[in-house]
């Protein structure tokens, strides 16, 4: 088949997600300026530089029924800051229950029963069962055609858990980092095979 998306694919559901897969989730974790908790998923989610590291996800539109931006973007906007933890498997029905649209002001993670662990540079709830967390400072927000939204950030501090780190290394085969497939799927990474590059081959 061949689609423009300007004119519509006509099938049942719109494949673009499904095409664009895996994609990491970030777990997005912010805190507002009156204390208030907030966390949920996201995964048009992705790494986008190292050196500094740099992170960015896009806000699909405001809330539904209201013309006010998603709670994260809304927080962000005020505070400059947000974390991303990753997603294990064993967090992903937590992770759902996250992605629920609650109104501004409920905590996410005594909804879905997160424990959190404090940043340690940023002044921001973090997941504390999550594999990996990180302290991100706000770069640029970026307005895409539609209604979406680019956040982008810096990362200011990184939190590993030590039970995933062998010989030196992060084993994600021990935590399985959750990514969202199309549709309702998700898929867990639960294989990973090394390949030299082209130029250290002798
Ligand atoms: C796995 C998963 C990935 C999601 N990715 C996105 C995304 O990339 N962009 C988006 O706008 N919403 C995404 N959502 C929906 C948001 O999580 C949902 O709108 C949430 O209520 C936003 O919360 P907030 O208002 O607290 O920011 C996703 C939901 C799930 C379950």
């Amino acid at each position: 088949m061949f689609y423009r998306p300007e004119e519509g694919h006509g099938l049942p559901h719109d494949p673009f997600k499904a095409i664009v897969a895996p994609r990491p989730i970030g777990w997005i974790s912010t805190r507002d300026a009156d204390g208030r908790n907030n966390l949920a998923p996201y995964s048009f989610f992705n790494g986008i530089a190292d050196n500094p590291p740099m992170v960015m996800f896009c806000s699909m539109g405001p809330k539904p029924n209201s013309g006010e931006a998603k709670d994260s973007i809304a927080i962000i906007r005020e505070t400059g800051r947000f974390g991303v933890n990753v997603v294990s498997q064993a967090l992903a029905e937590q992770m759902n229950l996250t992605a629920a649209h609650y109104e501004r002001g409920v905590d996410e993670f005594e909804r879905a029963g997160l424990e959190v662990m404090e940043g340690r540079v940023l002044d921001l709830p973090l997941v504390a069962a999550a594999p990996v967390a990180l302290e991100c400072e706000l770069w640029r927000e970026i307005d895409l055609p539609g209604s979406a939204v680019m956040i982008t950030g810096t990362v200011r501090a990184v939190h590993i858990r030590d039970a995933f780190l062998r010989d030196g290394r992060l084993d994600v085969t021990a935590y399985r980092p959750l990514s969202r497939l199309g549709y309702m799927d998700y898929a867990a990474v639960d294989e990973v095979f090394a390949m030299p590059r082209p130029d250290d081959l002798v």
